[in-house]
């Protein structure tokens, strides 16, 4: 994959409700999935010498995933899997099988992003890339991407139906006050009125998110059949 690094706005992104937490949630992948693609189009690139382009892509890119995704993780492994564990659903168990795979697939994630990071920096610093690093950062993202791909489809298609029929409606306020809180914000009801002024997810912790550059979307990814509820 060569050629122009591409850079396409995102139209028509919908927020969901503060009442949905975990729609919420699968807004935070889609913001994933186009940092992803971002990250192609700078593997596609980071042969050759660095441009304006590839540094603006490469930048906003690293830090999405820097400051931003580590609250989207803490969000479900600190606000959402635990109360699902503590549902005696006979549908839980099940998904809790899957819930620990996530977990480590959050933790391989974390080790490929902090590789991304280390030999992106290097890049933006000096310009260009040796060969060796120059495949480490292919392999890396073409790992990343499929692991994201299929962690994402469980967590749309299984996991996020399945809170949303069992988590009481206290659960999503706490989930949302708690995800309102891991980005310094007040409360859920001053978040609500903040909201107005984020036009993306709020896994972005910051509100000029929408003036960085925005990266290729990805093709949505495929429903897993009969899991959805
Ligand atoms: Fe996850
Ligand atoms: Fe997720």
């Amino acid at each position: 994959m060569r050629g122009v690094l591409k850079m396409p706005v995102q139209i028509g992104a919908k927020a969901h409700p503060f009442s949905d937490p975990t729609g919420l949630l699968s807004d935070c992948h889609r913001r994933i999935e186009m940092f992803l693609g971002a990250l192609e189009g700078v593997a596609s690139v980071i042969d050759r010498p660095l441009t304006e382009e590839t540094r603006a892509a490469l930048e906003s890119a690293l830090r999405y995933f820097r400051e931003a995704a580590p609250k989207h993780t803490a969000d479900e492994e600190e606000s959402l899997f635990p109360r699902m564990r503590q549902k005696r659903d006979p549908n839980v168990e099940a998904a809790i099988k899957r819930l620990e795979s996530l977990e480590h697939d959050h933790l391989l994630a974390a080790s490929l992003h902090a590789e991304m990071e280390e030999l992106g920096q290097r890049y933006l610093e000096v310009g260009s890339l040796e060969s060796i690093s120059v495949d480490a950062f292919r392999k890396a993202i073409v790992s990343l991407v499929s692991i994201y791909k299929q962690h994402i489809r469980i967590e749309d298609d299984l996991v996020f139906p399945l809170a949303k029929q069992l988590l009481s409606a206290a659960d999503k306020a706490a989930i949302a006050d708690e995800m309102a809180a891991r980005r310094k914000l007040a409360s859920l009801s001053l978040w609500t009125v903040i909201r107005q002024k984020v036009s993306a997810c709020p896994c972005s912790d910051d509100l000029q998110d929408s003036r960085l550059p925005t990266p290729r979307l990805r093709e949505p990814v495929a429903p897993v059949q009969g899991h959805r509820s």
